[in-house]
């Protein structure tokens, strides 16, 4: 069978994909299930996201799992996600190592369950010598809280006398951001047919390119992906 792979171009890959892993609750509804079983079959997706990224050469993968605004989901649904998050995190690692990815994550992760910060933690240690490709998983991550919390230590560098009005410039805010170390996505994906940043990468998506699909995410397959990046492509 034939496959979009062969249509990509590798010489012009996007560095760094971000995603909004949307439309779990729906892809549950349809089949009368509870919104839980969705995110639990949308694990299989960031799998194969991550497989074929790591496997077309794609240096940065950008997930975004867990936006600020969930934390305002019924309880009920919120502790399934944490305890769906550290369990996928635990049976991760391994195949994560196996295929060279490191695990990253950025958002305000001093909120999430201790048990499933302390969970991350060391995936992170753990995979932290891996250069293939980093995923970065995005949780309890707000575009807004992101650039809210540069402000502030950047504030804070001003008010030691540590840095200068003067030196701040694009550069030297990006530095304060959780992405730091990372360039800017050059191709933003959101499934289910939502057409919304929703709070997600608001300064680093200034110049992305946006693909829309009406897939539910954990209908999300490796060659969406390809179709993702020739469309990215042929711009
Ligand atoms: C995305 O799916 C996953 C998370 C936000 C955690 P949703 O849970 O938003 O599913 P829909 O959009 O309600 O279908
Ligand atoms: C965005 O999806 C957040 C994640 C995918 C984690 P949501 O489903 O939470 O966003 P809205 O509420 O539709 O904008
Ligand atoms: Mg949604």
């Amino acid at each position: 069978m034939s496959s979009l792979k062969d249509k990509i171009d590798f010489g012009r890959l996007p560095q760094h994909v971000a995603v909004i892993m949307d439309g779990n609750g729906r892809w549950a509804k349809e089949q009368g299930k509870m919104r839980i079983f969705g995110h639990q079959n949308g694990v299989a997706a960031v799998r194969a996201v991550s497989e074929a990224c790591a496997e077309l050469g794609v240096k940065y993968l950008t997930l975004y799992a867990f936006s600020t605004e969930n934390w305002n989901r019924s309880k009920i649904e919120v502790d399934a996600l944490m305890k769906l998050l550290s369990k996928t995190i635990a049976e991760e690692v391994k195949t994560l190592n196996d295929n060279n990815i490191r695990l990253n994550a950025i958002g305000d992760l001093t909120r999430l369950p201790k048990y499933n910060y302390d969970a991350l933690m060391k995936a992170i240690e753990d995979t932290k010598n891996n250069d293939r490709m980093t995923l970065t998983l995005c949780l309890s991550y707000s575009g807004r809280w992101e650039i809210t919390h540069a402000v502030r230590s950047l504030a804070e560098k001003v008010l030691s006398g540590e840095l200068k009005l003067e030196q701040i410039d694009e550069n030297c805010f990006s530095n304060f951001l959780n992405t730091k170390d990372m360039p800017d996505p050059e191709l933003l994906i959101r499934t289910s047919g939502e057409e919304r940043i929703s709070n997600f990468l608001l300064w680093q998506l200034a110049y992305s390119e946006f693909y829309f699909t009406d897939k539910f995410w954990p209908d999300f397959n490796k060659e969406d992906l390809y179709e993702a990046i020739v469309n990215y492509q042929n711009r």
